[in-house]
């Protein structure tokens, strides 16, 4: 097969949909160039925009699109054989708060140019190959990652998942504020059950994800691809601390129930939880993060009388992930005594790790082997719709380097020639296991 990855379009590509952002065009002379940094977060105008514009160039390749009641968009190349079921592949073009132009979006557009440039080759498929952009995969609007993914696998119920409350800080311009998911699709046209969105276990043959590694190691160690063989396992929360308030001259020291300096120690405290368990272990598997705080009422010179957080915890061993929970839990006691404060918890998810399906992995090192490819196979400390479409379908994931691990950041970046390589490995791997 004489295949050949368009760069030049598909970086053109990745770069206009970077310019669909609602972050103004970067001035940060401090940050290295290209970059662009990129907020687009699910049904707002600028997603619809990207939405728009990647069917477009579906439309424009040949391929044909339809789209689920939460938003998944299926771009599919009609194999040979309609009775066999498809090869998958597939990422999101949602973008958290001031990110980069690359996450998901490789895995996107990266698996448009590896269908065109089959096509181009004259390659025809047996089984039918297809493209899937998810629906949210960032937690950002509704709180829970991979939503689109989650309720095609069904691991999410349909009912829960409408009732989502939308949780995008309070704005002048953001009146849907406070709205449920199923009010915000159908606000953004997306009718219909959730319950339709479930997808049967033989929809897919097998499913590979093209991602960035955002992570250091592909680029430390000079190598060209990881094969991922492994998601670890991701747990979100969010807690409720409530205390007293009140005048921040006024309020004695001594008669104190401040909200935030109890979530001060809950922050310290599983941060300290998950060095420790890495520490007994000897590893680095154990992350914990509280990326976000809102305080009540929310003033200089106002004692906090409630705050809420969210936790992000993780792990490749869904054990140690829960031993750092019980910990912090005990510490959390602690606090609510020493402080007089009350917590609340609601569990979001608590995920197992996904592992890829071996006959992809090894078809995937077999593609590096006979193309000259340094590759390396590895786990994803990351999660990706993968994670959930692992439930329902073989899967695997082929990974790029990125400038120094940064991701979730403007300037994420990837090489053009690894964004190719990464294209190319896709491509093989999509018109082999098309005839398998
Ligand atoms: C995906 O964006 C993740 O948080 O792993
Ligand atoms: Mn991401
Ligand atoms: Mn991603």
């Amino acid at each position: 097969m004489n295949l050949t990855i368009n760069t030049e379009r598909l970086m053109r590509e990745l770069h206009h949909l970077a310019s669909l952002t609602n972050c103004p065009p970067t001035s940060d002379a401090s940050l290295p160039v290209p970059t662009q940094a990129v907020t687009r977060i699910v049904f707002t105008a600028r997603d619809l925009e990207a939405r728009a514009w990647l069917k477009g160039l579906a439309d424009e390749a040949g391929f044909t699109v339809r789209e689920d009641a939460i938003g998944n968009t299926f771009i599919r190349w009609h194999g040979s054989d309609a009775t066999l079921c498809a090869v998958g592949t597939g990422s999101h073009t949602d973008a958290i708060p001031h990110a980069g132009m690359y996450d998901g979006t490789v895995g996107v557009l990266g698996g448009l140019e590896a269908m065109r440039a089959l096509k181009e080759s004259g390659f025809q498929p047996t089984r039918s190959l297809e493209l899937l952009m998810f629906t949210s995969e960032e937690p950002t609007r509704f709180g829970i990652g991979c939503l689109g993914s989650r309720l095609l696998g069904s691991v999410l119920d349909p009912e829960s998942a409408d009732a989502l409350l939308d949780r995008l800080p309070e704005t002048d311009s953001n009146a849907l504020e406070g709205l449920t998911l199923q009010q915000v699709r159908e606000a953004a046209d997306f009718n219909g059950s959730l319950a339709s969105v479930a997808l049967p276990k033989d929809y897919y043959s097998a499913w590979v994800e093209l991602h960035i590694e955002q992570g250091p190691l592909l680029e430390r160690e000079g190598i060209d691809l990881g094969i991922v063989t492994g998601i670890a396992a991701p747990a979100s929360y969010r807690y409720t601390i409530e205390g007293f308030g009140g005048h921040a001259g006024a309020l004695l020291m001594p008669d104190r129930r401040d909200a935030l300096c109890a979530a001060a120690e809950m922050i310290l405290s599983v941060e300290r939880h998950a060095r420790a368990a890495n520490a007994a272990a000897g590893g680095v598997d154990a992350v914990a993060t509280v990326g976000m705080v809102n305080v009540h009422p929310g003033a200089v010179n106002s004692v906090p009388s409630r705050v809420n957080l969210p936790l992000d915890i993780r792990d490749t061993d869904v054990d140690r992930r829960n031993s750092v929970m019980t910990a912090f839990h005990a510490d959390i006691v602690a606090i609510e005594r020493a402080r007089q404060v009350r917590v609340t918890e609601e569990l979001i998810n608590a995920d197992a790790p996904a592992r890829s399906d071996k006959r992809i992995v090894e078809a995937l090192e077999k593609i590096c082997e006979t193309e000259n490819i340094r590759y390396k196979k590895m786990v994803s400390r990351a999660y990706h719709d993968s994670s959930f479409m692992a439930a329902i379908a073989p899967i695997a994931m082929v990974f790029i380097p990125c400038r120094n691990g940064v991701s979730h950041r403007p300037d994420e970046y990837s090489t053009p020639e690894s964004i190719a390589l990464g294209t190319r490995v896709l491509a093989l791997a999509m018109a082999k296991l098309s005839s398998e």
